[in-house]
């Protein structure tokens, strides 16, 4: 090729290639490329208008996965009484809590972006369009059967659906996946448990009635601090009677499994020995919601006669700012024994405590002051002598609390052990 002509070639080629970037750039009516953390969205342009408009429009296919999405707090998100509370959104006349509990489409916002209110169909809460639908598609992180192509939902396969990306927006407000990527469970390994590993189980039936080649599936109940039976797979508790004389050096060893020395300290005739653990939570216990608190109470029921009041021991939460009272009593002496006595109505003994903190890791940067939340697999200890008194039992009891004010009465109660004398 004459050289010339060989450059006016190039030069077309070039002239071509930045005509048409330049004109992916500026064509109007198009959304813009949305890229999160190097994150490529589908292109589903192919794709005619989705004629599906509300969440119950899915159930026709979809049944077990809406039943569970029903019963959820997700779905609960706008009707819930509880942020309607005249001090919180005063019934969501504070509009800034409109956008996470009645969103719009996360997808369509950015993915990893924070949410925009929704303006019809409130009270459907974060709905399936909220996770799912992007354009006219919904997507999924699975491969998809054949008989996908007829669907009305048009469902497209985009893997990065199913991480922690599409949930931060609206649950990372207190940290929770820098708490979990500490835990054990974010270690690659056979122990590794992702959000949705703990939050959408694999339940048994198929998410696509009569479809999809799958006989199980993953869970839309979004169990968490309102599941019970959930609550019960979050932290352990350990009591024991230590025998008079024996150091409690070894107790700890024994009960905990930690080598820790409270100063050479030996038990005396009625010493009971403490253990709360975070060994089922991937994250801090309690976790995101602030106004969440767990409480180690006793209780002392005599052979003969009254059983005391219950007394509480330690509370593990991380207050508000206004709320500073309601957190462990313990907790300006974190790291140090302490001896007090505790008095009411009929019943006393003294107390000892040490609050074994966590390792300190800068990364965290919410390590409030204030926070006596247990850390993904943290322990604490608790040790008090009883007094000589009559025969009877301890009962030790380990209680969830959605808010720092509840009953023990309406607390779930996430463990408990008696101990006989
Ligand atoms: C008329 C039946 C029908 C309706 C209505 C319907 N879908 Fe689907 N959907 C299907 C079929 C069929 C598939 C393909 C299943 C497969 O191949 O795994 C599917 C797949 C999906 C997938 C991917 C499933 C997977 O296996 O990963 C999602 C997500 C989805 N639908 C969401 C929705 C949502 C949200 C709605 C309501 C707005 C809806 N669908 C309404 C039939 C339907
Ligand atoms: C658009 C915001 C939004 C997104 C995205 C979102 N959630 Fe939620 N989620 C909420 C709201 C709001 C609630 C609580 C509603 C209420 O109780 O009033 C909630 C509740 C929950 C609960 C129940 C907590 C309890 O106390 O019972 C769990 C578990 C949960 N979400 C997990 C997830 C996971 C996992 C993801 C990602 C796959 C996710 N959420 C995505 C807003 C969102
Ligand atoms: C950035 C998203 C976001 C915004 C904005 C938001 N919330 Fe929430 N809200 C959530 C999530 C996520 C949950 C679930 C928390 C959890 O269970 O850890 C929740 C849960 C709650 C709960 C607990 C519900 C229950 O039954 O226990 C209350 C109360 C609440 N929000 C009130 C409010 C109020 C009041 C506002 C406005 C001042 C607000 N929220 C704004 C995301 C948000
Ligand atoms: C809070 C976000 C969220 C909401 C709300 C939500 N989904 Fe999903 N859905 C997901 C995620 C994440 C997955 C993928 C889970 C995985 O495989 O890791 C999923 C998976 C699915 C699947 C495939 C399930 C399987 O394992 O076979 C279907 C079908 C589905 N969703 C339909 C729906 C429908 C219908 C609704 C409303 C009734 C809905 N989803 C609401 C986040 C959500
Ligand atoms: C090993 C299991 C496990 C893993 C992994 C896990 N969680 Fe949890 N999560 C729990 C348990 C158990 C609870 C209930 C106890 C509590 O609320 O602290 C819970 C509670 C929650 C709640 C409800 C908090 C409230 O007060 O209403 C949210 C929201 C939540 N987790 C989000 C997440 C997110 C986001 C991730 C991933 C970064 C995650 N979880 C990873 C087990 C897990």
């Amino acid at each position: 090729m004459n050289p010339l002509l060989r450059v006016l070639v190039v030069l077309a080629l070039v002239g071509l290639a930045w005509f048409g970037y330049s004109r992916v750039r500026i064509e109007p009516n198009r959304e813009p490329e949305v890229v999160v953390a190097g994150v490529d969205m589908p292109v589903v342009d192919h794709l005619p208008e989705m004629q599906l408009v509300s969440s119950e429009s899915c159930a026709e296919c979809h049944q077990a996965v809406f039943d569970e999405w029903r019963g959820s707090h997700h779905w609960f998100a706008w009707l819930n009484p509880e942020p309607r509370r005249k001090e919180l959104s005063d019934n969501f006349r504070n509009k800034d809590c409109i956008p996470c509990h009645a969103p719009r489409p996360m997808l369509e916002v950015g993915f990893g972006q924070r949410p925009l209110e929704r303006e019809d169909r409130r009270e459907d809460g974060v709905n399936c369009f909220t996770c799912h639908k992007y354009q006219n598609a919904m997507l999924t992180p699975n491969g998809l059967g054949e008989g996908a192509a007829g669907a009305p939902c048009q469902p497209v396969t985009f893997e990065p659906l199913r991480e922690m990306t599409l949930c931060a927006p609206c649950h990372d407000q207190h940290k929770v996946k820098q708490d979990w990527l500490r835990s054990r469970f974010a270690v690659e390994g056979p122990d590794r448990k992702d959000c949705n590993d703990c939050h959408m189980p694999w339940v048994d039936g198929s998410s696509t009635d009569g479809q999809g080649g799958r006989d199980r599936h993953r869970s839309h109940a979004f169990h968490g601090a309102h599941d019970p039976a959930m609550l019960k797979t979050a932290g352990s508790l350990r009591a024991t009677k230590v025998a008079e004389g024996r150091p409690l050096a070894a107790a700890i060893k024994e009960l905990s499994g930690r080598d820790f020395d409270p100063g050479g300290r030996q038990a005396g005739a009625r010493t009971v020995l403490v253990e709360v653990a975070n060994t089922g939570t991937g994250h801090n216990l309690p976790a995101d919601e602030r106004h969440r608190a767990v409480d180690v109470e006793v209780r002392w029921v005599p052979a003969v006669g009254e059983a005391s009041p219950e007394l509480r021991l330690a509370r593990f939460r991380n207050p508000y700012r206004h709320e500073f009272e309601l957190v462990n009593p313990f907790k300006d002496r974190a790291g140090e024994v302490l001896t007090f006595p505790v008095r009411e109505g009929e019943f006393g003994f003294d107390t000892e405590q040490v609050r074994l903190l966590p390792v300190f890791n800068p990364e965290r940067k919410v390590f409030y002051e204030e926070s006596t939340q247990l850390a993904a697999g943290e322990s604490r200890l608790i040790w008090f002598d009883l007094p000589e008194a009559t025969s009877g039992r301890l009962e030790v009891r380990l209680y969830y609390k959605l808010q720092p004010y509840m009953s023990n009465n309406d607390a779930v109660t996430m463990a408990a052990v008696d101990l006989d004398f």
